[in-house]
């Protein structure tokens, strides 16, 4: 066989070999096999020394040019191959910007902190100032300014977590007052909202951490009318059309004071305590009381929530069962 002739099969399988690629990597082997430094069709122009001198440059053309439409025929199937790898890849990614969306689950808030926020806007709607108070508070403003006397039973039905010898945490939101009536004179429209502590045993009424609302109204003429008429108010804005209902009850710090209520159905809750802010509590804080009388009540915001959606044990307000709280 003549080295011409030995091309032209060379080059002949070499094309075959490149017909029959069908990925980039066996373009490779194509390329390593016949156009490498030891390739087949590289190989053949070492025969050039073999030819007669006049052969030598038309072999060497001849080589040269099956070797140049062999890089073309390569580098046309390489160049095929990655735009459809391309075109697979955007396929593969591509977003069907049309189909429906997949449903979020929003997080939302607990239904305590939806029932103190009605709170506070109803409250605010009624022209009260609502501010937030410290939960350690000092003992006077929890128990002494309130008028408790230090030998009062009250002392043990609010069993206390002291934080150090002269400061506890707030076992009721009513401890605002000092506070109020130390930074404003009258008229005062004041009220807020927060956690209290007792050291109680927990049951399906009671926490040791619960949340009260607080209000505070000193003026001039107020009278127990003007409470109820306010706490009707109030009432109406959170729960719409409901009976209320005042009973005697003690407080120090109110005279005469009351337990509030309202009616669920056939049964009565009870909300909180109110009264008329006893007169030792002003004349301490330096308010004249032949000028300026006051009401305040003190609610459980914890047992409001559980009236308005009917939830019968307080503990599960805290249990953060995500199959409770879905519901609200
Ligand atoms: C008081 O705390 C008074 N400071 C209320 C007050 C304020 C009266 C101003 C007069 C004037 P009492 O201890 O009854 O009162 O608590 C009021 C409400 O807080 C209760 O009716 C109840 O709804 C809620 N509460 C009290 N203790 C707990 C508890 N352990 N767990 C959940 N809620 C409670």
């Amino acid at each position: 066989m003549t080295p011409l002739q030995e091309l032209e099969q060379v080059a002949a399988r070499a094309h075959e070999a490149a017909s029959q690629a069908r990925t980039v990597p066996d373009i490779d082997t194509v390329e390593t096999e016949y156009l490498g430094r030891k390739g087949l069709l590289t190989g053949l122009l070492r025969l050039v020394g073999t030819l007669p001198p006049h052969e030598k440059p038309l072999f060497g053309q001849a080589v040269n040019a099956r070797k140049d439409a062999l890089v073309a025929a390569l580098t046309e199937k390489r160049t095929v191959f990655a735009q459809a790898e391309h075109a697979a890849r955007l396929q593969a990614d591509s977003v069907d910007v049309s189909l429906p969306g997949a449903p979020q689950t929003l997080g939302k808030l607990h239904p305590l902190t939806q029932q103190m926020a009605a709170v506070k806007t109803a409250l605010m709607s009624m022209g009260y100032a609502f501010a937030e108070y410290p939960d350690v508070v000092d003992y006077h403003d929890n128990f002494a300014t309130l008028n408790y006397p230090p030998d009062h039973p009250a002392f043990d039905e609010q069993m206390s977590f002291y934080v150090d010898a002269s400061h506890l945490l707030r076992t009721q939101t009513t401890a605002f007052q000092a506070p109020v009536m130390t930074a404003q004179k009258p008229p005062i429209r004041a009220a807020t909202v927060g956690r209290c502590y007792r050291y109680e045993a927990v049951d399906a009424t009671h926490l040791h951490t619960f949340h009260q609302v607080d209000l505070l109204a000193v003026d001039e003429g107020l009278t127990l009318a003007d409470l109820k008429g306010t706490f009707a108010h109030f009432v109406r804005l959170l729960f719409g059309d409901v009976e209320i209902r005042f009973r005697p009850d003690f407080f120090p710090f109110v005279e005469p004071g009351v337990e509030v209520a309202i009616r669920f159905g056939s049964r009565w809750l009870e909300l909180g305590g109110a009264g008329m802010v006893h007169p030792n509590i002003l004349e301490s804080m330096g308010i004249d009381t032949e000028r300026y009388t006051g009401f305040a009540w003190g609610l459980g915001v914890d047992r409001i929530t559980m009236s308005q959606y009917g939830i019968d044990d307080i503990r599960l307000l805290f249990e953060n069962d995500l199959r409770f709280l879905r519901q609200f």
